[in-house]
């Protein structure tokens, strides 16, 4: 891809840039939410009904999470902002610290971060990788429920303003890895189409909103990022 000194690149990642970390994704043969229903572990009503099934779902993510390391594909995109500066912006769906373990360092996790909690009430997120199997953690400060640091379904995605700025701003969209079935983000190509900037698509398969991309670059992550820009 020709990028010149004068593009700014809104980047958006999904699950499947982490799949060859080792990362399950969410759809799909072997995918997160096989075996659990979203509606079991990943709703605001699944935490009032349920919170110890709730954290015992994350403590699993976060012990998974743990262990990986980044891919060739993360490098690459933090060798691009090493390279664009503050002219690539990286919104990532992602809940693991992958990007941040490759060098990038400025990532948007609109979806919230595996590794950060809050409180119920005080609604600071604060650094957290324990695994909560037993007792579950209360707040130092109020006494109320911790919850993690994740935007779940029927939850507004984080600093959306911020978001749409980036991509008013983009000449670029390349969006990698994600399934184009969860919105707002399955939308972003939508907004850039509109606005007239280029769209390129990185995953092995075509994503649900494919059509709306002017290229669309069949392979996986590592195989494609590397040698794309
Ligand atoms: N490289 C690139 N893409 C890959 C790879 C790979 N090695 N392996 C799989 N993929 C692609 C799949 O083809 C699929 O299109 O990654 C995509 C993963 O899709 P999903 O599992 O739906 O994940 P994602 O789109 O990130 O999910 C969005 O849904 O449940 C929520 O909040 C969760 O952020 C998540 C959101």
């Amino acid at each position: 891809m020709q990028l010149t000194t004068s593009d700014r690149v809104f980047t958006l990642t999904g699950a499947g840039i982490s799949a060859e970390s080792g990362l399950a994704t969410f759809r799909g043969s072997g995918g997160l939410w096989n075996g659990y229903s979203v509606e079991q572990v990943a709703t605001p009503e699944a935490w009032a009904a349920d919170p110890q099934l709730v954290w015992r779902f994350y403590s699993a993510r976060r012990r998974d999470a743990e262990f990986a390391r980044p891919n060739a594909g993360h490098l690459a995109l933090a060798r691009l902002e090493r390279a664009m500066g503050d002219r690539l912006f990286l919104c990532t769906q992602n809940v693991d610290d992958l990007h941040e373990q490759a060098g990038s360092k400025q990532t948007h996790h609109m979806h919230g971060s595996l590794f950060e909690s809050r409180c119920v009430e005080c609604a600071i997120p604060f650094p957290d990788r324990e695994q909560y199997l037993g007792k579950l953690p209360t707040c130092e400060t109020c006494g109320a429920a911790v919850r993690p640091h994740i935007v779940w379904f029927g939850e507004v995605p984080l600093a959306m303003d911020l978001i749409y700025h980036q991509l008013d701003n983009a000449t670029v969209l390349l969006v990698v890895g994600t399934s184009g079935s969860v919105y707002p983000a399955a939308g972003f190509v939508h907004s850039a189409r509109q606005r007239g900037i280029r769209t390129i698509y990185v995953g092995p398969e075509e994503p649900l909103n494919a059509a709306l991309f002017h290229r669309i670059e069949l392979g996986t992550a590592t195989a494609v990022l590397p040698s794309l820009f």
